[in-house]
C-alpha cells in the first residue's frame, strides 16, 4: 500500500479584493496523493487550479485548512522552516519561456537552483551536475550554451523539469506543463515526466484544463469548479462512471477520433459562471446545470463517498 504525500483538508485561499469582497480561489479541497502517484487537477481557466497547486507548496499562505506533507503538517510553517521543505516540493510551469530569464544560457538557468541552494561543493560539481540532469531530461550537450529563445516549445519545457529536478524533489506541481505545446511534443515531455516518475519514484500534481491529456498519466482525478472540488476518483472510473454534471459535461466535450462516434451530442455548457466572489452557499454550478433545483441552493452540497474511493458532490447523485 502506497502512503499518503500529500494530504489537504478543507484547505482554502480566498483573496481580499476589497475590505468586504473575497475571491473564493479555493474553497475547502480535501484530498490525498499517494506517494509515487499522480493527481490531475481539471477544470476550466479561473476555477483555481493553480492557486491550489501554489498553496499547496505555501508560495500562497492558506487562508484555511491543512496542508500535511509526508506526514509533517506543515500549514504554519514560517519562512525559514518552508526554505527546507522547498527543496522537496518544486514547480513546472506552463509557459518556459516566460519563467526563464532569457539572457541566462541552457547551464546557467539549470545551475541556478543549484547555486541558490548550495548544495554543490564546488564549480566542478555543479558542472557536472548540471550536464547530468540536461541527460536526464534530453537536452543534448550542445545546447548548454544556448539561449532560450534559440530553442523550441519543447527543449524550453525540458530546462523547466531539469531545473524542477536539480534540487532532487519528492513532489512536483505541473501546472499546464504541455498546454502550450504543439501535441507531438506534448506527447515527449509527458513520456519524459512519466517516466522520471517511475525512475524516482516522484509525485506529481498535475493541472490541466484539458481532461484528455491527464487520462493516461493520473492514478486519480480531481474536478474542480470555480474553487471547489466537485469530483475525485481513480482515472478509470472518472472516464467509465462521471458523476457530477460538470464532469460529464467536460467528458462530451472531449473529441473522439472515431466514425461511429462522430453524430456524439456535445453537451454545451451554458448558463452564466457564477462570480467567484463573495459566492452564496449551494452549488456552485446550479447556474449552468440541467439538472439544477431548489434543493442545489441555499446550503452547500456535502462531498460524499458515493461508492468506494469515488467523491462527489452533488445532491441529484444518490448512493
Ligand atoms: N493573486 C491573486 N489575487 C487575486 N485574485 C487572484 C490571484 N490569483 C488568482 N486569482 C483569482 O483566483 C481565481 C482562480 O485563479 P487560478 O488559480 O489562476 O485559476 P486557474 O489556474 O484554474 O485558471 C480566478 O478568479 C483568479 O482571477
Ligand atoms: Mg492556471
Amino acid at each position: 500500500m502506497s502512503q499518503p504525500l500529500i494530504e489537504l483538508q478543507n484547505l482554502t485561499k480566498y483573496f481580499d479584493i476589497s475590505k468586504t469582497a473575497k475571491l473564493h480561489a479555493v474553497d475547502g479541497v480535501s484530498l490525498t496523493i499517494n506517494q509515487g502517484e499522480t493527481l490531475g487537477v481539471v477544470g476550466e481557466s479561473g476555477c483555481g487550479k493553480s492557486t491550489l497547486g501554489r498553496t499547496v507548496l505555501k508560495l500562497h499562505e492558506p487562508t484555511d485548512g491543512k496542508i500535511i506533507f509526508d506526514g509533517k503538517d506543515i500549514t504554519n510553517y514560517r519562512k525559514g522552516q518552508i526554505h527546507k521543505i522547498r527543496q522537496d516540493m518544486q514547480m513546472i510551469f506552463q509557459d518556459p519561456y516566460s519563467s526563464l530569464n532569457p539572457r541566462m544560457s541552457v547551464q546557467d538557468l539549470i545551475a541556478e537552483p543549484l547555486l541558490i541552494n548550495k548544495v554543490c561543493k564546488d564549480k566542478r560539481e555543479v558542472f557536472d551536475k548540471v550536464s547530468e540532469l540536461m541527460e536526464t531530461v534530453g537536452l543534448a550537450e550542445r545546447l548548454s550554451s544556448a539561449y532560450p529563445h534559440e530553442l523550441d516549445g519543447g527543449r524550453r519545457q525540458r530546462i523547466g523539469v531539469a531545473r524542477a529536478l536539480a534540487l532532487n524533489p519528492k513532489f512536483i506541481v505541473c501546472d499546464e506543463p504541455v498546454s502550450a505545446l504543439d501535441v507531438s511534443i506534448q506527447a515527449q515531455i509527458l513520456n519524459l515526466l512519466m517516466d522520471l516518475q517511475d525512475e524516482r519514484h516522484l509525485t506529481y500534481m498535475f493541472i490541466t484544463h484539458d481532461l484528455s491529456v491527464v487520462r493516461h498519466i493520473s492514478d486519480q482525478i480531481a474536478v474542480m469548479y470555480l474553487g471547489r472540488c466537485v469530483e475525485l476518483c481513480s482515472s478509470k472510473e472518472l472516464f467509465k462512471n462521471p458523476l457530477h454534471p460538470y464532469t460529464k459535461a467536460l467528458l462530451s466535450a472531449i473529441p473522439v477520433p472515431s466514425i461511429e462516434m462522430r453524430d456524439k451530442k456535445i453537451e454545451v455548457i451554458k448558463g452564466e459562471v457564477t462570480s467567484p466572489v463573495n459566492p452564496k452557499p449551494g452549488c456552485r454550478f446550479a447556474a449552468r446545470c440541467p439538472l439544477a433545483s431548489d434543493e442545489c441552493r441555499g446550503t452547500d452540497i456535502p462531498f460524499e463517498e458515493i461508492e468506494p474511493g469515488h467523491f462527489v458532490s452533488c445532491c441529484k447523485v444518490k448512493k
